[in-house]
């Protein structure tokens, strides 16, 4: 390959060509089969990507090499809240990307202090920990609640406990995986955290078996199961959370990193149900979609065990990331993002539910714009209808061999759900039964 360019300057001057931005999309560089053939070849396999090379992005919109356009019903794993290159993400990565974008939290940083301010009198709590990707700010969480455990909550020392909730997803971490209960995540892992144990998900009974334990900092839960398959729980269930972690002295994390910001049709999840967790955990479309940013958020009470020099991240808080969340969080409260998804969402599962064959679909579930369809596995896998949504022109992705989660970019108009919905319900009816 080397000698074909005859010189290493001359092989890196034709790969930086081949991976320039193309401007008329349909203009063919390499193939989709190209470009399966050449990730699969270099990248390692942990993951099982749909045969789709995708080369642009434009709102709710991602078009593949070929110049076929999809819509994007995956949204990035919920990171593309606000759709593809909004021009106010953009605009806000490029502007402070020639400024300032990294100094580490060595140093102050205006934007970082400005990030600061805006995002905790947004949520509502006294301090902000900035992190990078999700699964660190969620044991970020775990490492205040520990903290918290032995120095306020009087826990003997390594001994604290945090309770998790079955099905739970946060991460690949060491960490994540030894409070999963998925031997897909967990397998050939070990050995594994101590002081991690779980209960089930939306059982309040066993909630409160677990917490009145002494040894218990922490109850991590997702206000809705994304992973899981958005698993919807009860009314009053983050309620009666708040209320037993409460009783029992047990910090309530809020691990709002693929509910919050918009996606489930509200500002948080947990406004459903009006409660304040004592540490929330935001990332994924937090940083637009463009740059990892994440974040814990607590009160003083709770954060302020965490000392100088006993936790931080080289990137974390860096003024480039600030400037990229900020305009996020302008985004999400200045074009009435949430109520948005809450509106496309009540129409979108109401002409699934009245349009979509019963044999087929099982159940339809979500709030706002997290949804998922459960399929009748007697007559097709969620995977083999992402195939066929991916030839009618939607991506999305499978979560279990069952389930198939539908969370758009929250931007998305009237007339696109109306054109996404008419494929949907098209593609799904048209499956032959055996
Ligand atoms: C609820 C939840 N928490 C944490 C994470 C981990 O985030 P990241 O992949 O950015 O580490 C995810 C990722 O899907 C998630 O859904």
């Amino acid at each position: 390959m080397l000698s074909k360019y005859r010189s290493v300057s001359r092989f890196l001057e034709k790969l930086s060509e081949n991976a320039k931005p193309q401007n008329n999309v349909s203009k063919r560089f390499i193939s989709t089969k190209e470009v399966m053939d050449r990730e699969g070849k270099y990248a390692a396999h942990n993951y099982h990507p749909l045969p789709v090379a995708l080369t642009k992005g434009e709102g709710v919109f991602v078009w593949d090499m070929e110049g076929k356009r999809y819509f994007d019903y995956l949204s990035g794993y919920s990171a593309n809240n606000f759709g593809h290159c909004h021009p106010k993400i953009v605009q806000a990565l490029q502007s402070q990307s020639g400024i300032l974008h990294h100094t580490s939290r060595a140093f102050y940083s205006d934007t970082f202090g400005e990030y600061a301010e805006m995002i905790t009198k947004l949520f509502g709590y006294d301090k902000l920990l900035p992190m990078n990707t999700g699964v660190e700010a969620d044991d970020t969480a775990c490492k205040i609640s520990r903290k918290w455990g032995y120095y306020k909550k009087n826990i003997p020392k390594n001994e604290a406990k945090i309770i998790f909730a079955s099905e739970n997803f946060w991460g690949r971490s060491l960490a994540a995986i030894s409070a999963s209960t998925d031997p897909t995540s967990f397998e050939g892992y070990g050995p594994f955290m101590p002081g991690f144990s779980c209960v089930p998900y939306n059982d309040l009974k066993a909630l409160e078996k677990a917490l009145c334990d002494p040894l218990v900092c922490a109850f991590m839960v997702e206000p809705i199961q994304g992973e899981a398959g958005i698993v919807v729980p009860h009314e009053g269930y983050l309620k009666g959370v708040r209320e037993l972690c409460t009783k029992y002295n047990v910090l309530f994390i809020a691990d709002e990193i693929q509910t919050g910001l918009g996606r489930t049709g509200k500002r948080l999840a947990v406004d459903y149900e009006n409660v304040k967790p004592d540490i929330l955990v935001l990332g994924k479309s937090l940083g637009g979609g463009v740059y990892p940013v994440s974040a814990c958020l607590a009160d003083d009470e709770f954060m302020m065990v965490i000392e100088p020099g006993t936790h931080g991240s080289t990137f974390g808080g860096n003024p480039l990331g600030a400037k990229v969340a900020i305009a996020a969080l302008e985004i999400l409260e200045g074009d009435n993002v949430a109520e948005n998804a809450f509106r496309m969402g009540d129409i979108f599962r109401t002409e699934l539910r009245k349009k979509l064959d019963k044999d087929i679909v099982i159940e339809i579930r979500g709030k706002g714009l997290l949804n998922a369809i459960v399929i009748n596995r007697n007559y097709i896998d969620a995977w083999d209808i992402c195939l066929k949504l991916k030839e009618q022109g939607l991506i999305a992705k499978h979560t279990h061999e069952n389930i198939i989660r539908l969370a758009p970019p929250l931007i998305i108009n009237k007339e696109q759900l109306k054109e996404s919905l008419d494929i949907i319900v098209k593609t799904i009816n048209s499956i032959e039964k055996k």
